[in-house]
């Protein structure tokens, strides 16, 4: 895929100032991308479900530029506060898109950014960031020049744009659940963007809960940057990789017949397998913290004790997340606040759930806080 165009220019007088806004999703991954290559590749390919609280809403200005300059003209507010990092960060990554959208140039871009959830919860949020920023890139792409009328266009420029940013991002774009990254057994499925795979999925899996137990809100000791980096000298990332290919055709087996219980199995050695990597590379560290231990065991005793199906997972951090179907919803709930808000810190978690995707909204709304 070349998206790159330099005939994306436009004429500066011409342009009517204006905006564009996007509220996009994060996402958790079920079999997890941990390891990377060229231009933000995957090493593995990787399936995740769309969360539907946990989003960024993100407002893109832009105007003709005044005076013709080197690079992106681009400021970013995060609720509301001029954030000079992340203005630094954000003109990177919008200079690297230059060949793709030459025009990015010629304007002048404010972006007003915010979250959710909770500033310092400890949550990544990359992935909605970033593909909310790629989705008001392509939607200013379709105002300035009318070349993205295609949905499904859209919806995979998007992708491929918000990858670039975030890999984990690129599978935020589509509701309920996607696939990044080319396996054999999927059509069409790419290491470039993300494809939509909702309509594989059972109706159980549509109803599942993810609830956000905030063991930690420090901000990790090792970025995921750098642990992806620390993948290419790990001793078992050829084994890792090839497994994880197979493991995301089997998840998506589970996923199509409703299977709860190896759902559960799979999803969980993938957790501790990710964290495994995490300590077996050079050099090793972890993220997951002691009581990312207590609320596992106290999960599997609750197992044992109901047979309820709720399983845990993992992201970059000791946070834990609890997913389970709609049907033990109360149950579980009450397990969490009698049992595993103890091992949170604050007493705090994120009750999320599967989510329809990314949602464009009116400019004049006011943004959530
Ligand atoms: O998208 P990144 O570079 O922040 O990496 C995310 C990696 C994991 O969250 C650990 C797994 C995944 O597939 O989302």
């Amino acid at each position: 895929m070349n998206y790159d165009s330099p005939s994306l220019t436009v004429v500066s007088t011409e342009v009517e100032p204006g905006a564009i806004r996007w509220r996009s999703p994060s996402n958790i991954a079920l079999v997890k991308y941990w390891g990377k290559h060229g231009d933000q590749l995957p090493r593995n390919a990787s399936v995740s479900f769309t969360l539907d609280g946990a989003a960024t809403d993100t407002t893109l200005h832009y105007s003709a530029r005044k005076a013709a300059g080197e690079g992106v003209e681009v400021e970013l507010y995060f609720h509301g506060t001029m954030k000079p990092d992340f203005t630094a960060r954000t003109k990177k990554y919008l200079e690297r898109l230059l060949p793709i959208y030459p025009f990015l140039q010629q304007l002048s871009l404010r972006i007003e950014t915010s979250n959710s959830f909770p500033h310092s919860a400890g949550i990544a949020s990359s992935a909605s960031g970033m593909s909310a920023l790629a989705l008001c890139l392509v939607s200013l792409e379709e105002q300035l020049f009318g070349t993205m009328t295609d949905r499904d266009a859209f919806l995979r420029k998007a992708s491929y744009l918000a990858r670039l940013g975030s890999g984990s991002a690129s599978r935020s774009v589509y509701g309920t659940a996607a696939l990044w990254g080319a396996v054999s057994e999927v059509e069409f499925s790419s290491d470039e963007y993300a494809l939509p795979v909702a309509d594989r999925i059972h109706p159980v899996f549509q109803t599942y809960h993810d609830d956000i137990l905030l063991i930690s809100k420090t901000e990790k000791s090792v970025s995921s940057r750098a642990g992806h980096g620390l993948m290419d000298l790990n001793p078992y990332a050829g084994a890792r990789y090839a497994q994880a290919n197979r493991r995301v055709v089997t998840m998506l087996d589970i996923l199509r017949r409703g299977d709860t219980e190896n759902f559960g199995e799979l999803l969980e050695s993938e957790a501790l397998t990710l964290h495994a990597l995490m300590m077996s590379s050079h050099p090793y560290y972890t993220l997951i913290e002691p009581n990312t231990l207590h609320v596992i065991r106290t999960l599997q005793q609750f197992r044992r004790e109901t047979g309820h199906p709720v399983h845990f997972t993992l992201d970059a951090g000791p946070n834990v997340h609890l997913l389970y179907p709609d049907t033990v919803a109360s149950e579980v709930r009450n397990f969490i606040r009698e049992h595993l808000l103890y091992f949170c810190e604050d007493k705090m978690y994120l009750a999320d759930r599967v989510g329809k995707g990314p949602q464009q909204l009116p400019v004049n709304e006011t943004s959530s806080d």
